[in-house]
């Protein structure tokens, strides 16, 4: 069987990785693209490394852009490679604009296209993830899910339950793969932080920091959490970005960081008291761990 997995953004990569390795196992012959979406040593290069996966097959280098762009920009990128490769199946993960490109560029060539992580739902449909997943799974062949309320969703929207088939959390799968390693970092020596007597916090909703009176706000809340204990911060670059334009003070004792490998970030996670997030996968990692 030939699969192209597809990855464009940080989350994806955890995904495929254990997707890529459980069909490794099984014999699978595989192609990896990446859209490129998400680019550079902090926001690509060092998951590679750390997860194990092969360089990719395909480099579409689509980079930023609106939506619409970047959306566009996939579609335009993948769709010669699907056609030529030909594979029995598009894998793709996630909810990115990289994901519903991919999906619906592939549905039209005619070659069937799984989705790892189908079914789940915010109901909020001002959130560009959610019409990602909404498209998304109801363009899949075959939607493969973490959970039972994700199985639910896809039944209420019509789904055929031929087409649904539960195969827990791939991001767990990954956690649970590199725990040991992960703690081998040693994240919290290395940044002075003594172990459960720090927090970690991520911000990168676009609801969240595209606006300067919330991220304000969300900034002021982390810096009272920091008047009582460490607060380590590892900022997206959207985020970075936004608090660059608004000008946003930084709130003393608040301590920023360049964004982190997955390996070191799970090794901060780990050692963490406290994690204040709007990250999907940190969620799911916090909850595990
Ligand atoms: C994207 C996903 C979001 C996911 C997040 C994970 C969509 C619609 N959004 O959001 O679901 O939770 O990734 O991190 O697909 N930038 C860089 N370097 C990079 C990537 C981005 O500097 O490697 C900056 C650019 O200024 C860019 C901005 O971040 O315009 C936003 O990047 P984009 O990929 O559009 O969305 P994310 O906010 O990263
Ligand atoms: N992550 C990371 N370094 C960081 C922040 C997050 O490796 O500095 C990892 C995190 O452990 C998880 C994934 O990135 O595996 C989550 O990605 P992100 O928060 O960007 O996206 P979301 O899950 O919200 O879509």
């Amino acid at each position: 069987m030939k699969l192209l997995h597809v990855v464009g953004a940080r989350p994806n990569y955890m995904k495929a990785a254990a997707v890529m390795r459980a069909a490794r196992a099984a014999g699978a012959e595989q192609l990896l693209v990446h859209t490129g979406q998400h680019y550079g040593a902090r926001m690509s290069d060092v998951f590679f490394a750390d997860l194990g996966l092969p360089a990719p097959d395909h480099q579409l280098g689509v980079g930023s852009g609106t939506h619409g762009e970047q959306t566009a920009r996939v579609m335009m990128a993948i769709e010669p490679v699907i056609d030529q490769a030909r594979p029995d199946w598009v894998l793709v993960v996630g909810d990115v604009n990289s994901t519903v490109a991919a999906a619906l560029t592939a549905v039209k060539l005619g070659v069937r296209v799984a989705h790892v992580e189908a079914g789940l739902r915010s109901f909020d449909r001002t959130m560009p993830e959610e019409l990602n997943r909404l498209v998304t799974d109801a363009l899949a062949d075959l939607c493969l899910t973490p959970s039972p309320d994700a199985d639910a969703n896809l039944r209420r929207e019509g789904r055929a339950p031929g087409a649904i088939r539960r195969v827990g959390n791939v991001m767990i799968d990954v956690l649970d793969a590199n725990l040991a390693r992960a703690r081998e970092r040693g994240l919290p020596a290395r940044l002075g932080l003594p172990r459960n007597g720090y927090a970690v916090a991520t911000l990168h909703r676009p609801a969240n920091v595209d606006r300067a009176s919330s991220l304000r706000r969300l900034l002021a809340l982390l810096g009272e959490a920091a008047a009582r204990l460490p607060v380590v911060f590892p900022v997206h670059p959207r985020t970075r970005a936004r608090i660059a334009e608004a000008g946003v003070p930084i709130p003393g004792g608040l301590r920023l960081e360049e964004p982190l490998g997955y390996l070191a970030f799970v090794s901060l996670l780990d050692g963490a008291r406290l994690v204040l997030t709007d990250s999907g996968g940190v969620q799911e990692e916090t909850t595990a761990l």
